[in-house]
């Protein structure tokens, strides 16, 4: 999968994508990724990305001839591939999300800064807005890191295990159940017996319980919209009847 991302901060993406499951993953060519600095497209000696807004107000808008050079002068005019403006005021990024995207070979992201960007940037530009949540930073380069890190985890092999990602939390629509590693006991407190069984088909149907059970406790909001079997609906009918 390829990503172009066109930032004014570049030097924040190397010592992330330079580690763990995202370096492994570009060593081995599942991730090709391509930094661009925005500003290196600004005009004039001073190479200016921002300015002050229209009609007054505080802060500073990002330009928008430097946004379209970049993006054109690296994909073409009409690249043809997904073009994801990251804004607080996009869609909400979630696993659903992701996995839609992770389909795409080739996205470009472009990260916002300063008080915003210039409104045709999202008028003529971009072809999708993401959000990672209801919260301001200060630009969109951690929301980039952090939708290359979720769709990297989706690509097959990026783990380096058969089953990837599937038991992550929020990908079967449920949180994850509980892990333990040695020692068996630490400060008095044991590892569950059933994990030390050997016995795989009780331990899976622990797991699956767990997960019911804990995504009851803390996002009861997600069980609305999974799929469940008849006697997991009852299993989850008996907790709430316990507490
Ligand atoms: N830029 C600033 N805040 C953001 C957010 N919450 N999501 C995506 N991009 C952003």
């Amino acid at each position: 999968m390829r990503f172009d991302v066109f930032t004014l901060l570049p030097e924040v993406f190397p010592p992330y994508l330079d580690s763990s499951i995202l370096q492994r993953a570009r060593q081995r060519g599942l991730l090709d990724i391509h930094i661009h600095n925005i500003r290196d497209y600004a005009a004039g000696r001073h190479k200016v990305t921002d300015d002050v807004p229209y009609g007054g107000g505080g802060g500073m808008v990002m330009k928008p001839e430097p946004v379209f050079n970049a993006v054109e002068s690296v994909l073409g005019p009409r690249p043809g591939i997904p073009l994801i403006l990251l804004t607080p005021q996009g869609r909400v990024f979630d696993q659903r999300i992701a996995a839609e995207l992770s389909k795409q070979p080739h996205l470009a992201l472009v990260c916002g800064r300063y008080e915003g960007v210039d409104e045709r940037i999202r008028q003529y530009l971009v072809t999708d807005e993401i959000s990672i949540g209801d919260y301001v930073l200060t630009g969109g380069e951690l929301p980039a890191l952090v939708l290359i890190d979720a769709l990297t985890r989706l690509l097959p092999d990026a783990l380096g295990d058969p089953d990837g990602a599937a038991d992550d939390s929020h990908a079967s629509g449920l949180l994850e159940y509980p892990h333990f590693t040695r020692p068996p006991e630490f400060r008095g407190w044991c590892v569950p017996d059933i994990l030390l069984s050997g016995d795989h088909a009780k331990i899976a149907q622990w797991r699956r319980e767990q997960s019911l059970a804990r995504t009851l406790q803390k996002r009861p909001d997600m069980l609305e919209k999974v799929e469940l079997s008849g006697s997991e609906r009852s299993f989850i009918e008996k907790l709430q009847g316990a507490a």
